[in-house]
C-alpha cells in the first residue's frame, strides 16, 4: 500500500523551514506539521503575534493554522519521533575555517540534525534534505542514518530543495514553478518519493512535480541559483558599458529579454545581488568543480562572484568620485539595508559593502530601512562582533524614516528597491538637501525625469551622463 504521510517534522525554523511547512500545513489540514529549532527565542516569536520574519502573506497563513495542525516547538526529539516523514531545514552557511574555507559549505548543522534523528527514531522515517547542499550530501546522511538507527528502523532520503524566493515566499509556495524531488531508484526510494508527491499533490498540479535521481536533485538547486546569478553578473557587466558609452541598461535589457530564448525576468541592474543563496550556492559549486579537478570550471563560475563584487565597488566608487572625490565628513542618505525589497533579511545585502566603503571613506551614514531593526544593521556592521562598534558609531545612525535619513543629506543613495521609497516627496526632500543635491539611484526604480524637474542631480546605474 502506498505511505501515507499523517505528520510531518520541519527542522530548523528559518526562512526556508518556517514559510514552507506552515504552507504545507495550511493546504494540507489532514497533515499534523510540527517546526522544531534548537533557538528559543524563534520558536517563541513564531508562537507569538511578531513572527521572526516579515514575508507579505506569511502572518495569515500561520494564524489560519497555528494551534491546529501547525505547532512550533523546541521539543525536536519528540516531534522526529512521531513523525513519518522529517525536512532537513538548517543553515549551511560557508564554511569559515579549515579545508575549504570561503567556498565549501558548513554541513556540521545538518550532520547534527542528522544524527539526532538517527539517536530518537524508533519507527522508519522519510527524510528529506530541503537546506541547500552540495552534490552527494545524502550520501553522507544515509551513512549517518544506517551506522546510527535502530533494529527494525529504515531510512529512506529524499532531496526536495525549495526554489522559493524572499519577498514572495507565500506566493512561489502557493504556485510554485516547480516542485523538484530526487530518489534513489531503488523500489523502496520510489516509494518515498510517491509519499511526498503526495503532499504536493494536495495543491500543486501533477505536471509541476518532478521527479528525478537523488543527486541531480542536489545538483539542480546550486545550478539554478548560478544561472539566475549569472544573468545579474551578465546584466550588471553590461551596464559598465553602458555607463561608459551612454546606452542604457534598461533598453538593451528590454531589447535583449524580448527574445524568447532570453526571457525578459531577471535582467535588472542593480548594486548587486544578496542574499543568503546566490554567492553561497556559486561558491559552492566552484568548490566542487575543483575538487572534481576541473579548474577552468571553478573559474567560469568563479567570475560570477567577482563581477558582483565590481558592481558593489563600482557603485560605492561612483558616489564618491560624484561627490568631487571626497566624502570625508559628508552626511550621505543610505534608503534600504535588505537585500531586496520585501523582506528584513540582511544575508549578504550589497548595502552591507557599501556603508563599508563609506565608512572606510569617514562619510557620516544616515540610514532607514522599513523592516531592518538597528540592531540587525549594527550585526551587519561589526560582523557579528568581530570588529568594535565604538568607532563607527559616530559615524552611522539608523533613523525611522526616509525623510529623517535624507534631511541635509549630500547624497541619498538607494540601496534596496522598496515600493514606498517611489512615494516620497522628493520636492519636500530637496528643499532640506543642500546643493547640488544628489541622488544615487542604485537600483533603477525611480522616476529620473521627474527628480531631475525638482533639482536633483540623479546618477543611477547603467546610464552614462551623454544623454
Ligand atoms: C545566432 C543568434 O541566435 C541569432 O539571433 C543572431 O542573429 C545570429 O547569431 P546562429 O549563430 O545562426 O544565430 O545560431 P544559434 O541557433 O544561435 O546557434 C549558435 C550556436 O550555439 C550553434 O553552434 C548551436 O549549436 C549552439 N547552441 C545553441 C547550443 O549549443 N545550445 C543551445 O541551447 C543553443
Ligand atoms: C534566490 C532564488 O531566486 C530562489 O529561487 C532560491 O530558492 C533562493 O535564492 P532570493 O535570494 O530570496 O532567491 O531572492 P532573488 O529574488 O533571487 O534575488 C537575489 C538578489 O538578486 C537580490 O539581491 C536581488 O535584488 C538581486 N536581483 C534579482 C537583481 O539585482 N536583479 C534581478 O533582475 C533580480
Ligand atoms: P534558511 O535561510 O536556510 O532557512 P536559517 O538560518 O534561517 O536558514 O534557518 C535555519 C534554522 O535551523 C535556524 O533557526 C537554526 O537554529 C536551526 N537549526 C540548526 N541546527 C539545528 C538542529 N540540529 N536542530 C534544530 N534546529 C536547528
Amino acid at each position: 500500500a502506498p505511505i501515507q504521510v499523517k505528520k510531518i517534522c520541519c527542522i530548523g525554523a528559518g526562512y526556508v523551514g518556517g514559510p514552507t511547512c506552515a504552507v504545507i500545513a495550511a493546504k494540507c489540514p489532514h497533515i499534523e506539521v510540527t517546526i522544531v529549532d534548537l533557538n528559543k527565542a524563534r520558536i517563541d516569536a513564531w508562537n507569538s503575534d511578531h513572527l521572526p520574519i516579515y514575508e507579505p502573506g506569511l502572518d495569515e497563513v500561520v494564524k489560519g493554522a497555528r494551534g491546529k495542525n501547525l505547532f512550533f516547538s523546541t521539543d525536536v526529539d519528540k516531534a522526529i519521533a512521531e513523525a513519518d516523514l522529517i525536512f532537513v531545514s538548517v543553515n549551511t552557511p560557508t564554511k569559515k575555517s579549515g579545508i575549504g574555507a570561503g567556498f565549501a559549505a558548513d554541513l556540521n548543522y545538518l550532520q547534527l540534525a542528522t544524527r539526532r534523528i538517527a539517536e530518537v527514531s524508533t519507527s522508519s522515517k522519510i527524510v528529506v534534505e530541503k537546506s541547500t547542499v552540495p552534490c552527494r550530501t545524502a550520501d553522507a546522511m544515509r551513512t549517518i542514518l544506517e551506522a546510527n538507527s535502530k533494529e527494525g528502523c529504515k531510512f529512506d532520503i529524499l532531496s526536495n530543495p525549495e526554489f522559493l524566493a524572499e519577498g514572495t515566499a507565500i506566493a512561489d509556495l502557493f504556485a510554485p514553478d516547480r516542485v523538484l524531488i530526487g530518489s534513489l531508484q531503488t523500489q523502496s526510494g520510489l516509494d518515498a518519493c510517491q509519499a511526498l508527491m503526495s503532499v504536493y499533490a494536495n495543491w500543486v498540479p501533477k505536471e509541476r512535480i518532478l521527479t528525478v535521481g537523488l543527486w541531480s536533485s542536489e545538483l539542480s538547486k546550486l545550478a539554478a541559483n548560478a544561472m539566475l546569478a549569472q544573468r545579474i553578473s551578465s546584466v550588471n557587466a553590461l551596464s559598465a558599458i553602458c555607463e561608459a558609452t551612454g546606452a542604457s541598461i534598461d533598453e538593451v535589457a528590454y531589447a535583449v529579454g524580448r527574445d524568447s530564448r532570453v526571457g525578459p525576468k531577471f535582467l535588472k541592474a542593480s548594486v548587486g545581488f544578496g542574499g543568503s543563496c546566490f554567492q553561497k550556492d556559486i561558491l559552492n559549486l566552484v568548490y566542487l568543480s575543483e575538487s572534481l579537478h576541473l579548474p577552468e570550471v571553478a573559474r567560469y563560475w568563479r567570475a560570477v562572484v567577482e563581477m558582483n563584487e565590481h558592481q558593489k565597488d563600482r557603485f560605492a566608487r561612483k558616489v564618491v568620485d560624484t561627490l568631487f572625490n571626497t566624502i570625508t565628513g559628508k552626511k550621505i542618505a543610505m534608503l534600504g539595508w535588505a537585500f531586496k525589497k520585501d523582506t528584513g533579511d540582511t544575508r549578504e545585502s550589497p548595502a552591507i559593502s557599501i556603508a563599508n566603503h563609506f565608512l572606510s571613506e569617514k562619510a557620516r551614514i544616515t540610514c532607514y530601512d522599513p523592516q531592518v531593526t538597528s540592531e540587525q544593521m549594527w550585526l551587519d556592521l561589526t560582523d557579528y562582533g568581530s570588529i568594535p562598534a565604538e568607532p563607527i558609531k559616530p559615524h552611522f545612525s539608523v533613523c525611522q524614516s526616509a525623510e529623517e535619513a535624507c534631511a541635509n543629506a549630500e547624497a541619498i543613495v538607494i540601496c534596496t528597491e522598496w515600493d514606498e521609497f517611489k512615494e516620497l516627496n522628493w520636492e519636500k526632500i530637496y528643499e532640506n538637501c543642500p546643493r547640488p543635491a544628489f541622488v544615487f539611484d542604485g537600483r533603477l526604480m525611480l522616476d529620473r525625469k521627474r527628480l531631475q524637474k525638482i533639482g536633483f542631480t540623479v546618477v543611477t546605474i547603467g546610464t552614462g551622463d551623454r544623454l
